[in-house]
């Protein structure tokens, strides 16, 4: 038998996940016994049957390793008896979604803080998936916190750290060890829903993209199949090898942080599709050649075509978006006959509607869209469905989204972020705008007059779980609305989130300026919050 070694400890303050897990700073995850804690509050909660089998992968980031041979030794300290584990500590977020269902684990630890950056001085994470698939739900993470705050001990085992960089078995105690290719069950999965026939066809017949890898995790997830697997040019996939520090960029696929690529598809050498996913290989950016494709739009886009990939034929049950996502998904959802639920911001809110089969698709103003084919948002299954639909129907994007407007109408839509703000300050803005929620009906901004408004709050359909205070939503009687919410991924300060939407109908203007066309909205947001009085800000640090 091997010895298992108790090692005392005393509570870290702050352990508590948040919107995707614990995400700190690296420095604050290097102090001893500060990730040990956590992982083990996690075995504590979830209690994991003798023999059971976990899956530890990371976005590659600087510490990934150090806390996946951490997690290892703990793993088989407490029971488990059996560890998959990625090629290099390496699993993106959706392949490890896909690891945890196909091979019948009771959960994983996702190793990742997504898109924020990477290396000595920036951030890191640790989240908890359970056997779906997906994020743990609040009812697990707030147990976990609860754990955190009164752990006195965690269990681990003397052992040698693991090779991770060769796949192959090895055993830590009793415990198996299994390095696996990270890419291959993947990629299979994708040959099995999407056309890639019909994508090699269009590929063959001149059709050129760029995918940007940006450093992170999805750069040989994208290598095997966009360039191996379909038939794209070597040189597709660009910033394809995963760094620990992401090059020093920010690896978010937005239009700030992946301006070169965007500037590449606005420019006179654009090719016919540009995208791009994050440090973890979760989100997605799809541009169009002269066309930037907002994620509520391409959520609603496509939802209307999802039923040509394979995999889907005949089967749109229902589709799900986050209550800050635009409403042209729920268009959509109408004109097809099926369900749209609204949730709160968070990948975990999807988890129960798609277990239950209620939702085929879902999707998040931030970046995310993904089906029931994992339980998390995955950006190059985005990518290839786009492809896929794009190939069958022979249109370009632009096209496609102009044709969709001219059916459903478009949803003008934009996000106005200020970043690292007191936090403070933050809750002060929050707090009065709750306190003055009754008194907002009826109230007049410029053009604008309020109908209604409230915290949102979600009552989950299957389980009946009621998560309240998810965001301050203001509609107008025109159909327009603000949405104020304070992000719950960030690591330093408060940010907080203005989201804006306007509907125009068929009829109405479908190419104009989304900043002009939001003007009256940016202008009443200001007005209902007193973001300048509380913040000190006059303008956003990013809009997207
Ligand atoms: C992560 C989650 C998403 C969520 C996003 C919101 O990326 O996986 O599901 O939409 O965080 O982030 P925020 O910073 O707005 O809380
Ligand atoms: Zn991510």
């Amino acid at each position: 038998m091997t010895r298992i070694v108790t090692v005392p400890t005393t509570p870290h303050e702050g352990q508590a996940p948040g919107t995707s897990g614990l995400r700190k700073k690296v420095r604050v995850f290097q102090q001893p016994g500060y990730a040990e804690n956590f992982i083990q509050s996690v075995f504590d909660v979830v209690t994991p049957t003798p023999g059971a089998t976990l899956v530890i992968g990371g976005d590659g980031r600087f510490h990934n390793r150090t806390v996946i041979q951490q997690a290892i030794r703990m793993a088989a300290a407490n029971g488990y008896g059996r560890v998959l584990v990625g090629q290099g500590g390496i699993l993106s977020t959706p392949a490890a979604s896909h690891v945890i269902r196909k091979y019948g684990a009771s959960g994983g630890l996702v190793l990742s803080a997504s898109h924020n950056p990477g290396g000595p001085d920036e951030d890191f994470g640790i989240k908890y998936n359970i056997a779906n698939g997906g994020p743990a739900p609040e009812s697990v993470t707030a147990a976990i916190h609860a754990r955190t705050t009164g752990i006195d001990r965690w269990l681990t085992v003397e052992a040698a750290d693991v090779d991770l960089d060769r796949v192959g078995e090895a055993m830590v105690g009793e415990m198996t060890v299994q390095v696996i290719d990270p890419v291959a069950d993947y990629a299979d999965l994708m040959e099995t829903l999407f056309d890639f026939d019909h994508i090699r066809k269009l590929v063959a017949s001149g059709f050129t993209m760029r995918f940007d890898a940006m450093s992170a995790v999805t750069g040989p997830y994208a290598h095997e199949i966009l360039e191996r697997r379909l038939g794209f040019a070597p040189g597709t996939v660009v910033n394809g090898t995963p760094l620990e520090d992401f090059g020093g960029h920010h690896p978010d696929p937005n239009l700030i942080y992946a301006k070169e690529l965007y500037d590449l598809m606005m420019g006179p050498q654009a090719p016919d599709l540009g995208a791009a996913s994050d440090g973890d290989g979760d989100r997605n950016l799809i541009i169009g050649r002269g066309r930037f494709i907002t994620p509520s739009d391409s959520l609603a886009m496509l939802a209307a075509n999802i039923e040509i990939a394979p995999a889907y034929r005949g089967r749109l049950a229902g589709i799900a978006r986050s209550m800050p996502t635009s409403g042209a998904a729920d268009r959509v959802a109408e004109a097809f006959g099926v369900p749209c639920y609204e949730t709160p911001t968070g990948w975990k809110f999807f988890g129960n509607l798609l277990d239950a089969g209620k939702v085929t698709i879902c999707g998040e103003e931030s970046a995310g869209t993904g089906s029931d084919h994992v339980r998390e948002k995955d950006g190059l299954w985005a990518v290839l469905l786009w492809l896929n639909i794009l190939a069958v129907r022979g249109i370009s994007v632009d096209d496609l989204a102009k044709s969709h407007w001219a059916r459903f109408g478009r949803n003008y839509y934009a996000r106005h972020d200020y970043e690292g703000v007191d936090k403070a300050d933050a809750d002060a803005l929050m707090a009065e705008l709750l306190a003055a929620l009754p008194s907002l009906p009826g109230t007049v901004f410029g053009p604008l007059v309020v109908a209604h408004a409230d915290s949102f709050a979600y009552t989950d359909p299957v389980d009946h779980s009621v998560s309240a205070n998810q965001g301050v939503r203001v509609l107008f009687e025109d159909g327009s609305r603000v949405v104020f919410r304070l992000s719950g991924t960030g690591t330093q300060g408060a940010t907080l989130r203005v989201y804006l939407e306007r509907y125009e109908a068929p009829s109405g203007h479908l190419d104009a300026d989304t900043g002009v066309m939001l003007e009256a909205q940016v202008a009443a947001a200001e007005a209902a919050a007193g973001i300048v009085r509380h913040t000190g800000r006059i303008a956003p640090d990013v809009v997207t």
